[in-house]
């Protein structure tokens, strides 16, 4: 057994439900690590990083969401190329999970309107910002128009907002699990080849 009283894992197939609930808590619960995991696109041959919100996870579609400003470079970066990979890492239970797999971008279908309304109403600013993301400015600013900065949440149902939402929905094909463990980590990797699965312990 390669877990203690907790959580008792002896099996790839324990593996994959502790990993499953694990995910599925990340979404939940924003205290869970998991919630915070990095998302890497492609910017031409260069991988380019950054923190993300865990928004949907689905272990029978092998789904990974996450919500951004339309405007932001990682969605040309999958527009471009959409190969992507999502980092987690639980700092008590010392796992780590490495997922890669192929992202799609949804502005104005189905997928982005039912998303959009599970954005609550204070998260609709990160939308709202005048300039795209990452656009130079001359002094430290969120850039919101005025008369949304400092307002009371419902005014951030702004239609501007809704057309710079975009759901990045990744399906993944690959996961690597690694526990690190003071008497010797241990790895597992799982590859899914159309609806067939190749899982194998491997040396950390
Ligand atoms: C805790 C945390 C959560 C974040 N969540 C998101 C998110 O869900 N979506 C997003 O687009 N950016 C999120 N960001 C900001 C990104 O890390 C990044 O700075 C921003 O999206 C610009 O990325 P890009 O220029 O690579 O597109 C988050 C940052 C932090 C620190």
């Amino acid at each position: 057994m390669i877990f203690g009283k907790k959580g008792n894992i002896s099996t790839l197939d324990d593996v994959l439900k502790s990993s499953w609930e694990n995910l599925h808590n990340g979404v939940r619960n924003f205290r869970h690590p998991f919630y915070r995991p990095t998302l890497t696109t492609m910017n031409g041959n260069k991988p380019e990083a950054r923190t993300v919100i865990l928004r949907e996870f689905s272990e029978i579609d092998r789904i990974l969401i996450c919500h951004c400003d339309a405007r932001t470079p990682k969605v040309s970066q999958i527009r471009d190329n959409p190969n992507v990979s999502w980092l987690f890492y639980h700092p008590k239970k010392w796992i780590q999970l490495r997922f890669s797999g192929t992202a799609s971008v949804h502005t104005d279908d189905k997928t982005a309107e039912s998303q959009w309304k599970k954005v609550r109403l204070p998260n609709r600013i990160n939308y709202c910002a005048e300039k795209p993301p990452g656009s130079p400015t001359e002094k430290p600013t969120s850039g919101l128009p005025s008369f949304l900065r400092d307002k009371a949440p419902k005014l951030l149902d702004h239609p501007e907002a809704r057309k710079n939402f975009a759901a990045i929905v990744c399906r993944f094909d690959q996961m690597d699990w690694l526990l690190l463990k003071l008497t010797g980590n241990i790895r597992a990797k799982f590859h899914w080849k159309d609806n067939r699965i190749e899982a194998s312990w491997v040396i950390p």
